[in-house]
């Protein structure tokens, strides 16, 4: 099986976790795109959804799928989205396609996380997929030495503006043993917006698609 009918099959398992009648928080990237495929499928069953980018929100608006702002909901029962790499724990990085922080806010706020992957995504430890960190445009010089000394070799990603209006380092070259920790202290840096560990709210369950099927992680 190829990795886009990986990921079809993975976005079609992940529709077993909508709930008749709920606001669906839906993630960003080529595996959600499938997804969003799916969504419109049964958008008559759903009230909506939350999206974590301007380009989910594209998709689901051309497929006639209503896009509330998060801040007009109360309750998001299930999150979709995809990961660039899944390891133990459910610990995940994200942000590949530069949605990291508002995935993060909209994982945050949704009571069951469901992360959709191909096996290709998972990894004994996270840190081979450089780890991207959005950063406040002025801050960039100063986040990135500090980015160094906390072991790793940031690479600024050219000509990418973030739905926020920010700029995204890509750090490579971390060993992310401890990936709380890390996510904490990367954080902690002054210009940092958010960075694409996933781990203080890893996903509540992965969905893996492989040759022979789709398997569930809980
Ligand atoms: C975007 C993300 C995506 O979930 C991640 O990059 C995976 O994307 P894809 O499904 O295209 O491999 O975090 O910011």
């Amino acid at each position: 099986m190829d990795q886009n009918a990986k990921k079809q099959a993975v976005a079609k398992a992940a529709i077993e976790y909508v709930e008749n009648g709920s606001i669906v928080g839906v993630g960003t990237g080529s595996t959600v795109n499938f997804f969003i495929e799916e969504l419109g499928k049964i958008k008559n069953n759903i009230e909506g959804a939350v999206s974590s980018s301007d380009a989910s929100t594209k998709l689901l608006e051309a497929l006639g799928i209503e896009v509330f702002a998060l801040n007009d909901v109360s309750n998001i029962s299930v999150y979709i989205d995809g990961a660039d790499e899944v390891a133990e724990h459910k610990h995940m990085i994200k942000g590949g396609g530069a949605a990291l922080t508002r995935e993060k806010i909209v994982a945050g706020a949704s009571t069951t996380f469901v992360c959709i992957v191909d096996d290709s995504k998972r990894v004994p430890m996270l840190g081979k997929f450089p780890l991207p960190v959005e950063v406040i445009p002025m801050a960039r010089s100063f986040v990135a030495r500090e980015l160094v000394k906390l072991g790793g070799d940031p690479e600024y990603r050219q000509g990418v503006v973030t739905d926020n209006g920010n700029v995204i380092l890509d750090v490579h070259n971390l060993e992310i043993l401890n990936p709380r920790e890390l996510e904490q202290s990367i954080n902690n840096i002054p210009g940092v917006v958010t960075n694409g560990i996933f781990a203080l709210r890893g996903a509540d369950i992965v969905l893996s698609a492989t040759d022979t099927g789709v398997e569930t992680y809980k």
